[in-house]
């Protein structure tokens, strides 16, 4: 099969998921936001990785959110840690509101215990979770995920929001890291 190869550092990326189907799900997911019942939503969107899932979303979004972001930074190159640094926190009051968060994706877990806490601890009334992306393998985490695009395998993704040391975040289809698959050649 001919494979579209992205290199980007000193990785080799393959793709996974194109953006026609990122998008389809993508409506699937605000659809069912849509038929929830709440008086005022707040849109929680995690930066930067969420950023794109965000804007596909929200524009789906039948009533007027309110749509705030925070910034936080758990992984450094491929590797996640348990060190969550809060770079920019919750601006809004999420007093007795209900919230919704927004994640590029879930990993181990804990960037998004620590949000989920985070908004309990404001006195949020309610919070769901929207990821687009989900690697169950690799979960470790207690908050309740209702919205999931994507489980994928416990393998290294970037575009559509999510990037490599930086960069690969404004590719429109989501790609994996290229393994090199050996072949045993048989002689004769
Ligand atoms: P967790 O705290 O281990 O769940 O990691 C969550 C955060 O790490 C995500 O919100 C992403 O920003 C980033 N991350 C996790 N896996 C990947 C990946 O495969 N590619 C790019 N970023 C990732
Ligand atoms: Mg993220």
């Amino acid at each position: 099969m001919n494979k579209t190869i992205l290199k980007i550092h000193d990785k080799e990326f393959e793709p996974l998921i194109f953006e026609s189907e990122i998008n389809e799900k993508i409506r699937a997911i605000a659809h069912q936001i849509n038929a929830l019942e709440f008086e005022e939503l707040i849109c929680l969107s995690v930066l930067n990785g969420a950023y794109m899932f965000t804007a596909e979303l929200c524009k789906h979004l039948h009533n007027l959110p309110v749509i705030s972001f925070i910034k936080i930074a758990s992984y450094q190159g491929m590797q996640t840690s348990e060190t969550i640094t809060e770079l920019v926190g919750i601006q809004e009051n999420l007093k007795n509101k209900t919230v919704l968060i927004l994640e590029d994706i879930i990993d181990t877990g804990n960037s998004i215990d620590n949000v989920y806490n985070a908004c309990i601890q404001q006195g949020a009334n309610k919070v769901y979770i929207a990821t687009l992306l989900y690697k169950p393998d690799a979960y470790k985490g207690n908050a309740p995920i209702q919205f999931i695009g994507f489980s994928i395998p416990n393998s290294f993704v970037v575009g559509y929001g999510m990037d490599y040391n930086g960069l690969g975040r404004n590719l429109k289809d989501i790609y994996v890291l290229h393994t090199v698959k050996f072949h045993h050649v048989v002689n004769g």
